[in-house]
């Protein structure tokens, strides 16, 4: 689909993105059913600024874009809200074509830029209160870091009394209408993009939505997916809501055992531990093979569980794919500090143990000192030691349930 469209916002401002209904994943893992837009927004004021530009391989339709809002060598000011080459991909390209322009982001963002580029640029660096004057227009710049990058912030442009946010209230949802009282309902791409991008950030994303509290927006222009001209408060209250819920999650009372087995030999070793853990707590157990599990399933179960309890056999002295996938779907800055375990059967050797634990210990997990290993087919005293070893894991989460509860 090529799509030539610019769109108004206000009298001043277009909306000049580009859409991208066939991208299946983002970021590689995750999946885009409805494919994305990158937004970008052009400002004819006095001194002519660009907010966001696109993934680079879209370059010749968006200077296509830019040719029929301006002269692209009239433009003075690019500003990047975000880093993340999905927005500042063609910064390069247009830096080429409109020279005179000065790069405003942030000091993080600067920085990401000149190794992105490769080259120096005009650059201004801003922080909140500081304003970027127009002519006839001008910018307030409001810290908003780490949503998703270090080097975010919001662009508040007064007179029009637009925010753009970049990531933040956006989503993975591409239709050609653009605004969100003509898309349809786009609430679970919404969700799913909070979910696997932003959640990790919650605490940043509060302190962001109490920053704009006092704005009087007429609408928030995202980085991904509709204009929120009609119902930007619903999609800032759904932000606070899930990053409130989020930040809560560490007091949630839910262990998650994950496992793989070839013989189900390491599944009755599962059952046996949840035995252990359900008899000395009641924190919800979910138990799980994840042989064929989707990722994005699996990261929403480790997402959601305050300790974890994972279980692989040891193949030809290593771990299987599917724990490493596992690994893959942790995030230590989301994670960080939750209980975690290792357990298997083995034949010969039963590397697996000190692999998981390993790798938990690197993503910053609390590695359990106990574990479980097992040769061959566990037998009534295995599985005496399963239920021990869950108790005692059981323990270990109680007493940090308490001290979280405390704190
Ligand atoms: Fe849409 Fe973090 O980039």
């Amino acid at each position: 689909m090529t799509d030539e469209r610019i769109l108004p916002i206000t009298d001043d401002v277009s909306w000049i993105g580009v859409l991208d209904p066939g991208l299946i994943t983002f970021d590689i893992v995750m999946e885009t059913k409805y494919g994305t837009t990158y937004n970008s927004y052009f400002i004819n004021a006095e001194k002519k600024a660009v907010i966001e530009t696109t993934k680079e391989k879209f370059w010749p339709t968006y200077l296509s874009k830019l040719k029929h809002v301006t002269d692209p060598s009239e433009i003075q000011y690019i500003i990047v809200d975000h880093t993340e080459p999905d927005h500042s991909g063609n910064i390069r390209n247009l830096l080429a074509v409109a020279p005179d322009a000065t790069v405003v982001g942030s000091g993080n963002a600067i920085k990401f830029l000149r190794d992105q580029t490769g080259h120096d640029f005009k650059s201004l660096v801003v922080k909140s209160g500081d304003t970027l004057d127009l002519g006839n227009k001008t910018l307030h710049f409001i810290n908003a870091p780490n949503l998703h990058w270090p080097d975010s912030i919001y662009t508040w442009l007064e007179e029009d009394r637009l925010l753009f946010t970049c990531d933040s209230f956006g989503c993975h949802f591409c239709h050609e209408a653009m605004y969100d009282d003509a898309v349809g309902d786009f609430d679970d791409a919404f969700t799913y993009y909070f979910d696997a991008i932003l959640r990790p950030f919650s605490k940043y994303m509060l302190q962001a939505i109490e920053k704009i509290k006092p704005l009087d927006i007429r609408c928030i222009c995202p980085g991904h997916g509709p204009i929120l001209r009609s119902n930007w408060q619903k999609y800032v209250d759904l932000s606070a809501k899930y990053a409130s819920r989020a930040i809560a999650m560490p007091n949630e009372k839910r262990i998650l055992i994950a496992y793989v087995s070839a013989y189900e030999n390491t599944t009755l070793l599962a059952h046996k531990i949840a035995e252990g853990l359900s008899q000395s707590c009641d924190f919800l157990i979910d138990i799980c093979d994840i042989e064929s599990m989707h990722f994005s399933k699996l990261e929403d179960k480790i997402a959601h569980c305050s300790g974890m309890i994972l279980g692989s056999p040891t193949l030809n002295q290593n771990i299987l794919p599917q724990i490493y996938q596992f690994f893959a779907a942790v995030n230590p800055i989301r994670d960080k500090g939750k209980l975690a375990a290792a357990f298997g059967s083995y034949g010969w050797s039963g590397e697996a143990s000190r692999m998981i634990e390993t790798n938990f210990s690197l993503l910053k997990l609390r590695v359990f000192d106990q574990n479980v290993m097992v040769k061959f087919k566990p037998h009534e005293p295995d599985f005496e030691r399963c239920i021990s070893f869950g108790k005692a894991f059981a323990d270990r989460m109680i007493e940090m349930y308490q001290l979280s509860c405390n704190l």
